[in-house]
């Protein structure tokens, strides 16, 4: 599948998660295979256009996630275009526009969802992005506002005609937040009402959901708090498109995954660590341990019990313990 002239080789993509998807979390998941696209964490247009280092961090990315969508969030056209045209200059694939994030601080500065309450000015967003760079826009929404405002169909439509090259759709209203369940049977409708590609989003946890859901109409599907659980699922239900089983995870592969992660992350933002945080590399790494491990921890015997001791544990000697005993007990730890 294409957006725009960008090649996807896989219609699974990790779906933007802040504080989640770094750079190093996507390499990851991508050496696994089956994700056709990656999308950075949500980083902020202004933070863009000022060349502020926090918001440039975010954005950042390596030649391996290729492709690779920027997703910014803003609500003023002018500096929408021009944090566009900062994301095509650091020589990404794709920029994506967050119309989704229900947070009252971004809502409120008519950015993430709350554009979809005014579908004409994010149209003129769209319009003037489009405009300003060569790269496909591309825009992700939720199924609306709330209950009242559920205007995802019409709006699609309208980016559409403003130029963005497709769309992701997460079937839940702003007001619902994660509550209920997304509504896929909407998503499905504005696929077949638009020439664009459409992406579906929501509660995909197991492979056969996801390749269940591409059956039902959409042109791909991101994935968000399933691949926080399970990094594999993606490969999994890439198996499964190919008439294979999915590919079994050892308890011995997850714990290699988390160690692998804290050397990736060992790795990263080590030149300004200092500047930007109070406390050590260390502990921004062992704080980012204990994140992932609130999702990556769900549904595994003894997980909750693991879940506090990554919560409690102070050091990154301590947590390396802790994963080699719970994942890797057979196997040597290095
Ligand atoms: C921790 C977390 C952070 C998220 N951050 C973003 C974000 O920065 N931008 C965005 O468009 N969506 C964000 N989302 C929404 C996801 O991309 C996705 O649409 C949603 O979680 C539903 O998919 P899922 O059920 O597969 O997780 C976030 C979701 C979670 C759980």
């Amino acid at each position: 599948m294409k957006i725009g002239s960008v090649d996807l080789l896989s219609p699974f993509a990790i779906a933007p998660m802040a504080g989640m998807t770094d750079s190093a979390f996507r390499r990851l998941v991508k050496r696994h295979g089956g994700c056709g696209l990656v999308v950075t964490e949500m980083v902020s247009a202004e933070g863009l256009v000022r060349g502020i280092d926090r918001t440039l961090e975010y954005a950042e990315y390596t030649e391996e996630e290729r492709p690779v969508s920027i997703q910014i969030f803003g609500g003023d056209p002018g500096k929408m275009a021009a944090a566009a045209q900062v994301v095509e200059g650091m020589g990404a694939d794709i920029v994506d526009v967050n119309m989704g994030c229900p947070v009252p601080k971004i809502a409120k500065h008519n950015a993430g969802c709350s554009l979809m309450r005014e579908p004409a000015h994010a149209a003129r967003v769209i319009a003037a992005m489009a405009k300003a760079v060569k790269i496909p826009v591309t825009v992700k929404m939720r199924a609306g506002w709330n209950e009242g405002e559920r205007n995802a169909p019409a709006l699609a439509k309208m980016v559409e005609d403003a130029g963005a090259a497709a769309i992701a759709v997460h079937g839940r209203t702003a007001a619902q937040s994660y509550s209920g369940s997304a509504d896929w049977a909407l998503v499905a409708a504005i696929a077949d009402d638009l020439a664009i590609p459409v992406f579906g989003s929501g509660d995909c946890v197991e492979p056969e959901q996801i390749v269940e859901r591409l059956a039902s109409g959409v042109q791909g599907v991101l994935v968000g708090r399933g691949v926080l659980r399970n990094p594999w699922i993606l490969a999994q239900a890439a198996d499964l498109v190919r008439g294979l089983p999915a590919r079994r995870v050892t308890l011995e592969d997850r714990g290699r995954f988390l160690l692998d992660y804290i050397d990736l992350l060992l790795c990263e933002r080590v030149r300004d660590a200092e500047d930007f945080r109070p406390h050590s590399h260390d502990r921004w790494v062992i704080n980012k341990i204990r994140a992932l491990g609130s999702w990556y921890t769900k549904g595994l015997d003894g997980g909750s019990h693991l879940r506090t001791a990554i919560n409690s544990a102070s050091s990154l000697a301590q947590l390396r313990e802790l994963i080699g005993s719970f994942f890797l007990a057979a196997a040597p730890v290095g």
